[in-house]
């Protein structure tokens, strides 16, 4: 496929950032694709290997799911399961999975949840390089996914503002409930399409609200002290794996970011976003 996986997309070094509405484009895709396994061929398919690197991109971002080598046939008549041994890729599958081999199209929907995360805070769903307590995605991102301020401090800096704040929080809801720790009160991928469809085309960034810079002016004047790993970082900045990046507040000229940058808003238009 003309532009390969998500994973290169979203993890290669050197790649540059995928556009927020690119991402939800690429994340609505993938989910017709689940959607259409579970819900609409003729026998039901549980794909079992959802993650970003089986997911390939056109030249337009229409996201294909490649790599059918784990797919199972669903349960037939009144099974409400497949026994399987487990396989799956770890970080992906699902923890009831992982513990019973009990597969159903949940598990799917589970992974689903966890690629959407990757694509929201730009984190690998394992990534040992990171510190204690930070390697898997799921883990470290739960308690950040309910909460609005904290859900904005995990969204992928690289995106620097530039992303739609009511597609961030309803993304942050979904991911939440894909990844119920209970199978059943998550939902069908049916359920994901409709809430993903209109999330590519909203356009209420980030950026360009008052509500959100100043929250982010204040993130940046609380950062510039001594950070967790013991290295100081400068106002205007946040440390990754200790590296300083540029702070999601911080505008600094088209070079500087492959995004274009839209001026803020002068007041706000309302008190929350
Ligand atoms: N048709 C294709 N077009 C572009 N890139 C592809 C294509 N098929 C595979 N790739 C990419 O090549 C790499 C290797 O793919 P491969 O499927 O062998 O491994 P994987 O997806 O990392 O793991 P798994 O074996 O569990 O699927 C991945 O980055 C994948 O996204
Ligand atoms: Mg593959």
């Amino acid at each position: 496929m003309p532009r390969g996986s998500l994973e290169n997309h979203l993890f290669r070094k050197g790649s540059l950032p995928l556009p927020w509405s690119i991402r939800m484009k690429i994340a609505l895709g993938a989910a017709k694709g689940l959607a259409f396994l579970h819900e609409e061929a003729e026998r039901p398919v549980i794909y079992r290997d959802f993650k970003t690197s089986n997911i390939l991109l056109d030249a337009d971002y229409n996201a294909k799911l490649s790599d059918f080598g784990l797919a199972k046939d669903g349960p037939e008549g009144d099974k409400t399961h497949v026994s399987t041994r487990v396989m799956g890729t770890y970080g992906y599958a699902a923890p009831e999975y992982v513990m019973t081999g009990h597969l159903t199209s949940k598990s799917d929907v589970y992974s689903f949840g966890v690629v959407l995360l990757e694509m929201l805070t730009g984190r690998r769903s394992m990534d040992k390089n990171r510190p204690n307590g930070e390697h898997n995605l799921v883990e470290w991102a739960r308690p950040h996914l309910g909460d609005k301020r904290r859900f904005f401090r995990i969204l992928d800096p690289r995106l620097e503002g530039h992303f739609s704040i009511k597609g961030a929080l309803k993304a942050a809801q979904l991911a939440a409930q894909c990844l119920s720790r209970d199978p059943k009160a998550r939902p069908r991928m049916s359920e994901v399409v409709e809430t993903l469809k209109p999330l590519p085309n909203l356009n209420d960034m980030a950026s360009s609200s008052y509500y959100f810079q100043t929250m982010q002016s204040d993130r940046s004047r609380s950062s510039n002290i001594t950070a967790k790993n013991g290295i100081r970082v400068q106002a205007g900045f946040v440390t990754r794996n200790g590296q300083p990046m540029r702070n999601l507040s911080s505008l600094n000229g088209p070079q500087a970011s492959p995004f274009h940058q839209h001026p803020p808003s002068p007041k706000p238009k309302a008190k929350e976003p």
